[in-house]
């Protein structure tokens, strides 16, 4: 088939960089881990289909996967992985048994690698999948069962739409067990409105998008004076999370948990987004509302928690833990485009080189929105109204 041009993330790199940092890991430079390689594609089986990658976002857990900070998971692929488990691409060729797509049709990806019994994914393509090679490369070669029809006409440039595939199923999820184990406790005939607490991040705001949507009252606590702001645009509060200093001490959680107070009439947060753990997740624990709802599908700031199971069990808390979607619910989530998902684009759209320069900034938190990567430089005819000038 021949060679395309694809980032990779090696073992030997991460070590290469931890080595000249001393392991001291808020010093990683993320693009000298990340690389630019190429791979031999296989040529498309009979139910696969050879895509044409025209965008794709920065995704967390390529930082995870260049830091090594959860688990080296490079070392545990063999050595090497080829990242990149969000994007947006041009069918170029379809497999005999292919009957959902054709040449030239728009597509994005879903990342779930291996759905259980009941279609929630035990791994995720390109990160934990064995064998999976991900989309941060120029074409790929992929089975039609990971590919849903690009919305086209939802009212979304293409960068926008570039943002969602991954972060938009996570959060559609997220808000579906979030809201339907708070419903458990309290039908809505007793509590129409929630309050609803996301904090930084692309699926947080996702999340809190959709509760809004839904009529009730949400508030994004985030470190980024800018990317509040956007959600201010959403009728979202925002809620300055460098005023409580990132939750460093017992008292910043305390003048945290007042303001949260302060804001719901006393009441609290009904439904908590989480996604970051560590500090966040006590901050996010204090400021629930009785019969809350912690979800949350990241560990980027701590793996573990702690809590007072008896304090939570008198609160009536409930915590829960999620993992992308099954592939209806990335569908399903799909639909939402538009309608409920309207993302944050970083400023910056990166050229396909710079990727690595796009996947450092992230890691220093420096975006001001979802960062997207401009992977073809010839965009087909059927998307070249939806590229902003
Ligand atoms: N399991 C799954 O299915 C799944 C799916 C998607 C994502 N994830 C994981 O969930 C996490 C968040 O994902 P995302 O896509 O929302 O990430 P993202 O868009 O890159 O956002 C990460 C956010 O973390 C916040 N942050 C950074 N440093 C912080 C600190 N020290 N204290 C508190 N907040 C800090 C920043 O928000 P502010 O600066 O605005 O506060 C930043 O915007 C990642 O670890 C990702 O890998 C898991």
């Amino acid at each position: 088939m021949g060679k395309v041009k694809a980032f990779s993330i090696s073992a030997e790199a991460i070590a290469a960089e931890r080595k000249r940092v001393n392991d001291e890991l808020d010093q990683v430079d993320i693009a000298r881990v990340v690389a630019l390689d190429t791979i031999e594609l296989p040529d498309p089986g009979p139910s696969d289909v050879r895509m044409r990658v025209l965008a794709v976002s920065a995704e967390h857990n390529v930082d995870h996967a260049a830091l090594a900070d959860t688990v080296n998971i490079a070392e545990l692929r063999g050595g090497k992985i080829y990242p990149g488990n969000s994007a947006l691409g041009e069918v170029v060729e379809v497999g005999a048994n292919v009957t959902r797509f054709k040449a030239g049709d728009i597509v994005i990806t879903h990342c779930n690698g291996e759905p259980d019994a009941f279609g929630y994914p035990m791994r995720i393509w390109a990160y934990d999948q064995p064998e999976s090679i991900g989309w941060y490369a120029q074409e790929a070669v992929l089975g039609e069962w990971q590919l849903i029809p690009a919305p086209l006409d939802c009212g979304l440039n293409l960068w926008e739409m570039a943002a969602l595939p991954l972060r938009a199923p996570t959060a559609y999820h997220l808000w579906r067990r979030g809201l339907g184990i708070f419903r458990i406790k309290v039908p809505r005939e007793r509590l129409a409105t929630l309050n609803v607490l996301g904090f930084g991040g692309g699926v947080s705001e996702l999340f809190l998008m959709l509760a809004k949507s839904e009529g009730h009252n949400a508030f994004f606590c985030s470190g980024n004076a800018e990317r509040r702001a956007a959600l201010e645009k959403h009728g979202i509060t925002g809620i300055d999370q460098q005023a409580f200093n990132r939750f460093a001490s017992r008292d910043d959680v305390k003048g945290f948990s007042k303001q949260v107070k302060k804001l719901t009439g006393g009441v609290g947060m009904h439904v908590v987004c989480d996604m970051l753990r560590g500090p966040v997740f006590n901050a996010g624990l204090q400021a629930a509302a009785r019969e809350g709802v912690n979800v949350s599908a990241g560990w980027q700031l701590d793996k573990s928690i702690q809590y007072d199971s008896a304090g939570a069990s008198v609160k009536q808390l409930t915590l829960d833990h999620t993992h992308l979607d099954t592939i209806f619910g990335c569908n399903a989530a799909t639909e939402l485009y538009g309608k409920v998902f309207k993302p944050t684009v970083h400023k910056e759209i990166y050229a396909f080189e710079d990727l690595p320069r796009a996947m450092h900034e992230m890691h220093q938190n420096t975006q001001t929105g979802i960062p997207i990567i401009r992977v073809a430089k010839d965009m087909p005819e059927s998307v070249k109204g939806l590229v902003p000038a």
